[in-house]
């Protein structure tokens, strides 16, 4: 049974087309994982579904009701934590949770066992009665964390709900997430982090470029790509020509197929192998031709791979091509002063 299904969204902002129909079921008491990198759209949808942002078209219901016509209804149900928040520094955290309460008009005596409940749980009592000007990121998280879940909400929406955070911080989100699930709450969380979604989602979607690309338990993706990952690099391509030879090469040798010369690092190669002992006949083919190997390695397929397959792509080029343009932008802004 599906608690949330997301038909064909699309938005755009000016000329970015950020959704470009996307259609997504999430599961009941599933804990959901939205894998894609930086700019993929994931808050969009988030921000979408949870009702504070409109789309252009598409639709979403929520337990067999329409979302978007019945926003009030949708917040009830659901509780959202935000990718990034700006709270409150002079209140304290208990304060803050206290107001959180009152906007979701839970009686006083509800509201303060609510919270005292959350304080536990979430193991605040040390520092919730300071004032959260003085929290850290993960203080911060733990209370962004307890507001979306104060009203007892059937759904809970976390936008990279670990980004920036430190490692101690990071784990005892995952085991909170994991225990919301565990009591039936249902979990949608996005990320870019691979391990993160790897960890945590019983059922996961790919978004790149406002769609689903690819869809299913991580097991189901991973089976989806058939034989182990082959990544080789070579000794220095000098051009592209010798990248398109090497791939010819190894598409001529029986058990290797869906070769992908790696665009944004130009000298590496991706590719299937499936049967025994194919890499010595790999190595020796391309001894043949006089290239020399630099690096072969072979993995089981992992969610990176599933990315990659689906967009010619891995996630680690596409955060290096994000973060490339965003220097870009600075150095042109730099240079406009
Ligand atoms: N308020 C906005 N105005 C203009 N463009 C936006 C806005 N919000 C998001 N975008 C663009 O829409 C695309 C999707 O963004 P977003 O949903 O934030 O992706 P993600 O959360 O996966 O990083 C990106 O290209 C982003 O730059
Ligand atoms: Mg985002």
């Amino acid at each position: 049974m599906y608690l949330i299904e997301i038909k064909e969204l699309v938005k755009s902002y000016g000329p970015v087309n950020a959704l470009q129909g996307l259609t997504l079921k999430v599961p009941k008491g599933s804990l959901f994982g939205l894998l894609g990198p930086n700019g993929a759209g994931k808050t969009t949808t988030l921000r979408i579904l949870c009702t504070l942002l409109a789309p252009d078209s598409g639709g979403v219901t929520f337990a067999g009701f329409d979302a978007l016509k019945n926003p009030l209804a949708a917040r009830r149900e659901l509780g959202y934590v935000a990718q990034e928040v700006a709270i409150d520094k002079i209140l304290t955290g208990r304060e803050l949770l206290k107001l959180q309460g009152d906007l979701y008009h839970l009686s006083s005596k509800q509201r303060d066992l609510r919270i005292d409940e959350l304080i536990e749980r979430l193991k605040m009592h040390k520092w919730i009665d300071r004032r959260c000007g003085s929290y850290s990121g993960g203080m911060r998280r733990r209370i962004d964390l307890a507001s979306g879940l104060l009203h007892q909400p059937q759904l809970l929406v976390l936008d990279e709900p670990t980004v920036g955070l430190d490692i101690e911080s990071r784990s005892s989100i995952w085991e909170l997430l994991r225990e919301l699930k565990e009591d039936g709450t249902t979990v949608l969380l996005s990320s870019h982090y691979l391990e993160e979604i790897e960890a945590l989602s019983d059922q996961i979607a790919i978004i790149d470029d406002g769609r689903v690309i690819a869809e299913g338990t991580p097991q189901q993706l991973k089976e989806q790509l058939g034989g182990d990952r082959v990544t080789l690099r070579v000794q220095e391509f000098s051009n592209k020509n010798e990248s398109d030879l090497v791939k010819g090469l190894l598409e001529s040798i029986d058990g290797v197929s869906q070769v992908v010369v790696n665009q944004a690092q130009g000298f590496s190669l991706n590719f299937v192998v499936e049967g025994e002992n194919i890499l010595p006949d790999i190595r020796t083919e391309l001894g043949r031709s006089n290239f020399q190997i630099f690096a072969l390695a072979q993995s089981r397929p992992s969610l990176d791979d599933v990315y990659l397959n689906a967009t010619g792509r891995t996630l680690m080029d596409v955060e290096l091509e994000v973060s490339s343009q965003r220097d870009i932008k600075l150095e042109k802004k730099k240079a406009m002063r």
